[in-house]
């Protein structure tokens, strides 16, 4: 079945096209327009500008998808789009579009959870690497524990089943990416600064400056960002003579650390406690060097197998979207013209 999947919940355009393989979703093409230019001199996304950026671009995405895929919309077989969540007129774009184009084309559609979508990045394989190798990449078997940690939500999630899911742990209030963007902010280095961080820490000394690590209670697997954005901050208010380039790669490297321990942290203690031993680690802050490194020391300390989809399916896209959806629609669901974005967490 190929499916059509499309994402437009925040700042990227993105439309993929995915065939249905032995496990998983084989990728055939995969295209990601960013607003970051756009947004990044007002230093955080502006909402109304991002939703009339989606409109310039969907159709150019999609059109790219199809060709580099080598297919026409006549081929297609089903579509999903992101209905939840988001910005409102954002996710109005891709959800309209695909509306218009079932109803040209008399496709069924569904709309798909974007955090649920990240976890299902685990099932993409590239179309070049199933022609190359003669076995198909390891995906992961349910059950398994899914953290998903993007610029809008940091949450760990037990997967039962395709899109069936408890969740065990979330931020009560930055999410792990907007401790990274709102601390590059305040360090001068821009937005999104999450991959600028990362690339100075890995110059930086991490243990120069121990930034607190929030845990909570020793029990809980939710998460706190806040905190260390402000210990930055006031760490960087009584620095006398300003930041030179050794203290900023310091800062980045040890406020990452911080971060990134405690998000290792909760997340084997939310394997342990549902006692499951696969572990999938997905969205835009799973891109981070340092998070990879220290989810694999954990998982092998542990006997843990770990599945890392690579960066491009970590970041917003249009594959894990469909990788979804093709599992929705194989099992009968259908979404109708009354199908409408949800903007809220939810559950999440
Ligand atoms: O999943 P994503 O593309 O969009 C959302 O759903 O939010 O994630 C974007 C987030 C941003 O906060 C960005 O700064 C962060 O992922 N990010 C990183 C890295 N690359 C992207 N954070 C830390 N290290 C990185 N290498
Ligand atoms: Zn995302």
């Amino acid at each position: 079945m190929l499916v059509l999947g499309i994402e437009s919940s925040c700042d990227d355009t993105a439309a993929a096209v995915v065939d249905s393989g032995p496990k998983g979703s084989v990728v055939l093409s995969s295209i990601v327009s960013s607003q970051d230019t756009l947004h990044g001199r007002y230093g955080g996304i502006v909402p109304e500008l991002a939703s009339r950026s989606h409109i310039e671009m969907i159709i150019p995405v999609v059109e790219s998808a199809l060709d580099s895929a080598g297919v026409t919309i006549k081929d297609i077989e089903g579509m999903a789009v992101t209905e939840a969540p988001g910005l409102v007129g954002s996710l109005l774009v891709g959800m309209s579009f695909v509306k218009g184009v079932s109803f040209v084309n008399s496709l069924p559609f569904v709309g798909v959870n974007h955090i649920l979508a990240h976890a299902h990045a685990a099932f993409l394989i590239d179309k070049a690497e199933v022609e190359e190798i003669d076995e198909a990449p390891e995906v992961p078997d349910f059950p398994f524990v899914a953290l998903v940690v993007s610029g809008g939500h940091t949450t760990i999630l037990l997967m039962t089943g395709y899109g069936e899911y408890r969740v065990l742990g979330a931020t009560l209030d930055d999410a792990a990416g907007e401790a990274f963007d709102k601390t590059a902010k305040l360090l001068g280095l821009g937005y999104p600064g999450g991959r600028v961080i990362d690339s100075l820490a890995t110059e930086g000394n991490r243990e120069a400056i121990t930034f607190p690590r929030a845990y909570l209670s020793k029990e809980s697997l939710d998460f706190s960002f806040s905190g260390v954005k402000t210990s930055v901050l006031t760490y960087v208010k009584k620095l006398k003579g300003g930041i030179d380039d050794t203290a900023l790669r310091d800062i980045a490297a040890s406020f990452q650390e911080a971060v990134v321990d405690v998000l290792i942290t909760k997340t084997v203690r939310a394997m342990e406690s549902v006692n499951v031993s696969s572990l999938v680690v997905a969205g835009g802050v799973a891109c981070n060097s340092r998070l990879r490194v220290k989810a694999g020391e954990e998982c092998d300390k542990n006997s843990f197998d770990l599945y890392l989809p690579p960066p491009k399916y970590c970041s917003d896209n249009g594959a894990m979207i469909a990788s979804l959806g093709f599992q929705k629609l194989k099992k009968g669901e259908r979404a109708d013209f009354n199908l409408n974005a949800k903007p809220g967490l939810a559950d999440f």
